[in-house]
């Protein structure tokens, strides 16, 4: 999806190269989201004196990928990139095309008029778009893009060519214009007539603001304020809440840059320190200082946001030795999954506690339903788990695609549990569903791998799966942690029942293993390569199994279709007979998973009906299933584990199958066409 960044720098001097370099990296750090078109707005002109220059905004823009955009910058004669400015605004985004083709008029920024005057990005979808363009046009006002984005900058500029006084700020002016927009938002704006200043928005899309400066600031909910020096005293304690507004005292007096971006990925290299602003947010740079006002403020909401310490490492949204982002991240598992359980499941007493849940887990054992809900993969981590849910918590389990959930308008009740599964914790249906479930008195609980992310901030409670950052658009490492956790709440929830003891021993000792199996599945790679080779050519791939392992079936499915661009199907072996076994011929790949649990009999006859179709199986099994292995064509053979965990171990060939399958073909493994990483539009 569309991704935002913006660089400030107040007294602070910095060359024009600098600022580019500084947009053009963050827009780097975004490409993973997916998107077609870049652009950025910097100051122009090319005056000794800085304050001139920011009388014009430069915008450069460009289809493709941020690489064309950086050669067309560099390519701008009218530029002096070596001239210097105390205090800049620059802005950039990189668009993903919902309204209007990629190209360089409709990509971001947009801008008001000819002249330039308000330029803005924008993440997010205006859905009241039309209305609001008529209503521009009716009053002279000319549109260049398809965009629904262009009548942000439009309406702006007719706020202030309608202005009362010239006392007007630009935070006022956009707060009109976002009581003005309907749809989801993350929008950042930057004009001529406030030179410095750049004003950054909310709703239903994430926008977070990285701080840079000599002072010390806390991580207290209240930040607090030291000058730099030999003494370390507070000198402006606490940032000022003014009625509906709070402002920072930071910069005023040594200088400081400020990262606006839709993405911490996108910052982090500059600063750990953010604030995650929150829906109905405008937070405006003036002269360095940082405000923050809420829009609609309500009894009780507090406009002052934590200055936050973002707990990621540069390296961890780095490729190192790995090809892509998705081989790096298929070969994390071994620690993800491990950070996963860390600090909350004991192996020698064989008890699991979830910080994040204890003190709703009272709660939590009362209800009536739980109801998992997702999109994509984040959807079969529900699926593949619903049984071990069902079976540890005696609940009824509902597994939820987010948008057929909120399309049915699912009855919903007080007294259901609600969990929210999502990697990036911003997708847009999931989000829905939350809000959705929220408004009629559901628990809600969120599973997101996203610190600080929508879903983690809106859900009652919750569990951080900490992957740690998943840039590939193929979730792999996220799949297998939202597993990992969604056992651990299972056991957990029966942690008092003796009934359940033996089962939950058994579970826990084998979470302590799983680390090591997730080794030896990836010692594979190199025979699930040679697979690959004999698969790349085909057009279709089955992928069949039942009971713990129908899940990866979809997921394996998925994960093949999205960057291989092969056809491939998840199949519930039960159905076999009920339609799919009329794909089976002798050139049809069918995938089949095999492992020895009660459904063991079941697959060896579904195994056997493929075989009588003449179609030639590959298995994946365990390595003692000589009974099966008589039967295949060929088997990827699978260390044992307890039946509930089996699904993290089988989607792992999947998982690098579809990477190698994807190399073969020839196509951008972590960028795959038409998608995006984070889905933050219905
Ligand atoms: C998986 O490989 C996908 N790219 C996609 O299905 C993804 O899982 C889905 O869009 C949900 O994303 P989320 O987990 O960030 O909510």
């Amino acid at each position: 999806m569309c991704g935002i960044f913006a660089y400030l720098n107040y007294n602070v001097p910095r060359s024009r190269k600098h600022i580019l370099d500084t947009l053009v990296k963050g827009l780097q750090r975004l490409e993973y989201r997916g998107y077609d078109s870049a652009g950025v707005a910097v100051d122009g002109g090319n005056d000794k004196n800085w304050d001139n220059n920011s009388k014009v905004i430069q915008l450069i823009k460009k289809r493709g990928k941020v690489k064309a955009l950086q050669d067309e910058i560099y390519k701008q004669d009218s530029l002096d990139f070596d001239i210097e400015f105390e205090t800049h605004v620059g802005i950039a985004h990189t668009r993903w095309a919902t309204h209007g083709e990629p190209n360089a008029v409709n990509s971001h920024p947009q801008r008001s008029d000819k002249n330039n005057e308000f330029v803005v990005i924008h993440n997010g979808i205006i859905t009241n778009y039309k209305d609001l363009k008529k209503f521009l046009e009716s009053k002279g006002y000319e549109f260049e893009s398809e965009t629904d984005t262009e009548t942000i900058p439009k309406l702006l500029k007719y706020m202030y060519d309608n202005r009362e006084s010239d006392e007007i700020s630009l935070s006022t002016l956009v707060e009109r214009v976002t009581q003005q927009l309907e749809g989801a938002f993350a929008l950042v704006f930057k004009s001529v007539h406030f030179p410095g200043q750049v004003v950054g928005t909310r709703r239903g899309g994430p926008l977070l603001i990285g701080v840079q400066s000599k002072h010390k600031l806390s991580t207290d909910h209240i930040p607090v304020l030291y000058r730099c020096g030999k003494e370390k005293k507070a000198v402006s304690t606490l940032p000022r809440v003014d009625g509906d507004t709070c402002l920072y005292p930071i910069g005023e007096e040594t200088g400081v840059e400020y990262y606006f971006a839709s993405d911490a990925s996108a910052i982090i290299e500059h600063t750990n320190r953010v604030i995650f602003l929150e829906d109905d947010d405008v937070a405006a740079v003036v002269d360095g200082r940082l405000s923050i006002h809420r829009i609609k403020r309500t009894a009780g909401d507090d406009p002052a946001r934590a200055i936050q310490t973002l707990q990621m490492e540069l390296q961890q949204i780095m490729k190192g030795s790995y090809s892509s982002f998705m081989q790096k991240e298929i070969f994390e598992q071994p620690e993800s999954v491990v950070n996963t359980m860390r600090g909350r499941v004991n192996f020698d007493d064989f008890t699991v506690l979830l910080g994040g849940l204890k003190d709703h887990i009272r709660e939590i054992r009362r209800c009536r339903r739980l109801i998992v809900i997702g999109c994509g993969t984040s959807y079969h981590a529900g699926v593949a788990t619903r049984q071990i849910l069902e079976e540890l918590t005696e609940l009824p389990v509902m597994v939820e695609l987010s948008s057929d959930f909120l399309d049915r308008n699912t009855p919903v009740f007080r007294d259901d549990v609600c969990f929210f599964i999502s990697q990036s914790g911003e997708t847009a249906d999931t989000l829905m569903a939350l809000h959705y479930c929220k408004e009629r008195g559901a628990l809600t609980v969120g599973v997101t791998n996203t610190v600080g992310s929508s879903i983690s901030r809106e859900t009652d409670c919750g569990i951080h799966i900490n992957a740690g950052p998943e840039v590939g658009v193929a979730s792999t490492k996220a799949y297998t942690s939202q597993f990992v956790a969604l056992v651990m709440f299972s056991l957990m929830m029966c942690d008092d029942r003796l009934s359940m003891q033996k089962r939950r021993q058994e579970i826990i000792s084998a979470l302590r293993t799983l680390p090591d199996l997730i080794k030896e599945v990836l010692a594979l790679d190199d025979q699930i390569n040679s697979l690959a080779h004999e698969l790349y050519q085909q057009r279709s791939l089955l992928v069949m199994g039942r009971g713990f392992n129908y899940a990866t079936c979809m997921e394996g499915a998925l994960k093949i279709k999205e960057i291989t661009y092969m056809h491939s199907e998840g199949i519930l072996a039960g159905e076999l007979k009920h339609g799919p076994l009329a794909l089976v011929d002798k050139l049809m790949p069918v995938i089949m998973i095999i492992m020895k649990d009660p459904t063991h009999t079941k697959c060896q006859n579904a195994l056997q009906q493929v075989v009588a179709r003449k179609g030639r199986p590959i298995l994946i099994c365990e390595k003692n299933d000589d009974e099966s292995k008589l039967l295949a064509y060929r088997t990827i053979e699978l260390p044992h584990t307890v039946d509930c965990l089996q699904g993290v171990l089988t989607v792992i060939p999947l998982q690098l199958l579809s990477y190698h399958l994807a190399v073969l073909r020839g196509f951008d493994v972590d960028f795959p066409r038409n998608l995006a990483k984070s889905v933050t539009v219905e």
